[in-house]
């Protein structure tokens, strides 16, 4: 069994594995050169020969227990015929699309138009270097992408009016859900052996609708994963109450965000954990970084705990501190075992 099921699956708290959210992505200079030929984002996530590259290359570098297929969450609203661009230092940029554009959407051509990404999964699954590793695949949460797509830009630039129309945005994600649904089947029936969910924007959904917003459609993706026998990891970025959330969806494990108390989160969800680290550590000095990620694998040393940060690794990132990084955990592996 893979490091990353053992933990999954057996609830073994006596190895934590690693891997990083963004370990293939711009601090890597081999990634940068791919990147630098290929101004078109989606259209590079569409290259199956470059994503098959650029999804090894931090495995070749640095020895990591799982590959994440690069992709973005934003393919989904590609998918669905809406535009999508990445514009330089403002982030994803989208194009208009009614509700009953995407009601009406036909499986068939979002399946097509998202073929390329199915295809890369194939291309990297057999690969000799991912032996006793897992492939991880993923999706943006139901709520996530609806932010992303009404909003159409990152609601950190501005969040836009219509997020108080219940009736849009509850038929919307009834919608959107079917085809975040589908992906995550393409994906698994390709070779992804491991589901994350992200759901970066959580935090914004407010108590009184947290059920109908995030608990209930996440819900029936947890199911279809499970349906397959596969992994569920959730990314409920700032959410408040992961028990509600743990008890409702059932995931096979929570990736918490840098804001929670680690020593508080065991105490809360019996579930494995994965992440929590603040990726600013990895810009400070070796010293601090050893110093959180022993605190971080010692508060979860009798817990099923999967090494992560509690979000993805910043552009500014030295590799070398990923590989002190590596090494810490791997130590800590070899001590307790
Ligand atoms: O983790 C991985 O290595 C796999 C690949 C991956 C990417 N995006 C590649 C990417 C994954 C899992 C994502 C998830 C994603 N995408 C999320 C959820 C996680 C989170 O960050 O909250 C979200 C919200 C998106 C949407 C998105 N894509 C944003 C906001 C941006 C801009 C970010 C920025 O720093 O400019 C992207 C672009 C993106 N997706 C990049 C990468 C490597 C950077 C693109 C570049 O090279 O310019």
């Amino acid at each position: 069994m893979t490091p990353l099921k053992r933990v999954l699956i057996k609830k073994d708290s006596a190895i934590k594995p690693i891997w990083l959210m963004r370990q293939a992505g711009r601090y890597l200079p081999e990634f940068r050169k791919i990147r630098n030929k290929n101004q078109n984002f989606v259209k590079l996530c569409l290259n199956p020969k470059e994503v098959k590259n650029i999804t090894l290359q931090p495995i070749k570098r640095f020895d990591l227990d799982a590959a994440i297929i690069f992709s973005d969450i934003l393919m989904v609203p590609f998918g669905l015929g809406q535009n999508v661009e990445f514009r330089k230092n403002f982030g994803p940029f989208l194009g208009p699309i009614s509700i009953e554009e995407i009601k009406d959407f036909d499986k068939k051509s979002f399946n097509k138009k998202l073929d390329p990404v199915y295809k890369s999964i194939r291309k990297v699954k057999d690969e000799e270097i991912l032996k006793n590793k897992d492939l991880i695949g993923f999706v943006g949460g139901p709520w996530t992408i609806l932010v992303y797509m009404l909003n159409r830009y990152s609601p950190k630039n501005k969040l836009r009016k219509i997020f108080s129309d219940k009736l849009l945005i509850k038929d919307m994600l009834k919608y959107i859900n079917r085809y975040i649904s589908l992906h995550i089947q393409n994906q698994i029936k390709s070779g992804a052996n491991i589901i994350q969910i992200f759901d970066s924007w959580a935090g914004l959904v407010e108590d009184k609708n947290l059920d109908e917003y995030i608990y209930q459609p996440t819900k029936i993706l947890s199911k279809v994963i499970k349906s397959f026998k596969i992994p569920c990891i959730c990314f409920p970025r700032n959410i408040k109450n992961y028990k509600d959330y743990v008890q409702t969806i059932k995931p096979d494990a929570i990736n918490i965000d840098y804001n929670v108390d680690p020593n508080k989160i065991i105490k809360n969800i019996k579930i494995p954990i994965q992440g929590g680290m603040d990726p600013k550590i990895l810009l400070s000095s070796k010293k601090n970084l050893e110093k959180l990620t022993n605190y971080y694998l010692g508060v979860f040393e009798n817990h099923p705990y999967i090494f992560n940060l509690g979000h993805g690794v910043l552009p500014q990132t030295d590799p070398n501190m990923i590989q002190y990084l590596i090494n810490l955990v791997r130590k800590f592996n070899e001590r307790s075992s």
